[in-house]
């Protein structure tokens, strides 16, 4: 049976990075014998303009129907006006809802060549080695009541942040599941000083800590949580939170690692998973060769470890990709020393480097 990939690249640099990603994924189909379909189907606002809905029903159901979802990127200037469901992002929280993929994986590591890249000293940020769990289908993204209301006093805007017991025990289960295979510390982001989903979110976390004992668990407020990110990253191991802090907090572990191309993520749940680059569709630089595909590529790495069961091959793109990262070469974002090269030179050398470890560990 072909493994099947539903390959959504969306806007911006979604469609450069995506490429490069699916030559990654061709390449070790063929150094591993596996027969890998891909296909493509349009997403954001890229499918607002023929389609007239960012998430196609033909998208959706061929999402579905695969057995792993590679996702580009969302969003375009010419769409920030539209009303909510009609924006390209609404294919993104759509998607992860139909497709019920309530825990990102966002693993974030300080590669020891690319130091120099953070904004940090060294000795804060050398060794950093984070996995943000944040909960993805719930809290303020997909709460009711929403909207823009009309009122006497003028229009009035909400949004509900709400959580209940089952949706935060299943995204702490995860959490502590990874923390037990790492370095068995889980830092629980909330903000329970204020928000009573936010003691609710506690108290549960709490209780199911009960059963992962050789996790050591300690509770953070969010706004503390962003300063001690910054002051000792290292320090971090997993890092279980809600939706929009998991958002934000990602950025801003993005930036202590020097750069958000950097980073890959993995949306599991009970079904399909989607894979996806942590970065947005950077309109700026759009269609001019210049974005990571790192973390796009990083993001196959993780498809091939959760969604296949391949770790061998896993191993291999994330070898691969420090190897290429250590002999020096470096997208724009990251090129403070090192040979520059473009995006799809990048996707190459990281393609080649995959090649030559297989021949490596074949000898
Ligand atoms: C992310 C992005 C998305 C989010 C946007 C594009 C809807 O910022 O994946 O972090 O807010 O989840
Ligand atoms: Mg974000």
């Amino acid at each position: 049976m072909p493994l099947r990939i539903a390959v959504l690249p969306g806007d911006g640099i979604g469609a450069e990075v995506t490429a490069q990603a699916m030559k990654v994924i061709a390449t070790i189909a063929e150094c591993f014998h596996h027969e890998i379909v891909m296909r493509e189907y349009p997403v954001g606002g890229v499918a607002l303009e023929t389609h007239g809905s960012p998430l196609p029903e033909e998208t959706l159901s061929a999402c579905q129907a695969s057995d792993a979802v590679l996702f580009g990127a969302v969003g375009s200037p010419e769409h920030d006006d539209n009303p909510p469901p009609l924006k390209p992002e609404a294919a993104l929280i759509q998607l992860r809802f139909r497709l019920g993929t309530f825990a990102n994986l966002r693993p974030a590591v300080m590669h020891p060549a690319l130091v120099a890249c953070s904004p940090l000293r060294p000795e804060r940020v050398q060794g950093t080695d984070i996995l943000i769990v944040r909960e993805l289908t719930g809290g303020l993204y997909t709460g009711d009541p929403r909207g823009i209301d009309a009122t006497p006093r003028g229009r009035r805007g909400i949004n509900t942040m709400a959580y209940d017991e089952g949706e935060i025990e299943r995204i702490a289960r995860i959490a502590f599941q990874f923390a037990r295979q790492r370095r068995k510390k889980l830092t629980s982001v909330d903000k329970a000083n204020m928000l009573e989903v936010s003691q609710l979110w506690r108290e549960v976390v709490a209780h199911v800590s009960a059963d992962y004992p050789d996790v050591e668990v300690e509770h953070l407020l969010v706004d503390n949580c962003a300063m001690q990110l910054v002051r000792r990253p290292r320090d971090f191991d997993v890092i279980l939170t809600e939706n929009i802090f998991g958002d934000i907090l990602s950025e801003e572990v993005a930036a202590v690692l020097g750069s958000i191309g950097l980073l890959p993520s993995a949306s599991i749940g009970d079904g399909v998973s989607l894979y996806e680059p942590v970065h947005g569709s950077a309109p700026d630089i759009r269609g001019k060769n210049l974005a990571n595909p790192i973390g796009a590529i990083g993001s196959v790495a993780l498809m091939f470890r959760y969604a296949f069961d391949l770790h061998r091959e896993a191993d291999h793109i994330e070898s691969a990709i420090w190897r290429v990262l250590d002999r020096g070469y470096r997208t724009p974002d990251i090129a403070r020393d090192g040979t520059p090269v473009s995006t799809e030179e990048m996707g190459d050398l990281i393609c080649r480097e995959i090649r030559q470890v297989a021949r490596e560990s074949s000898r």
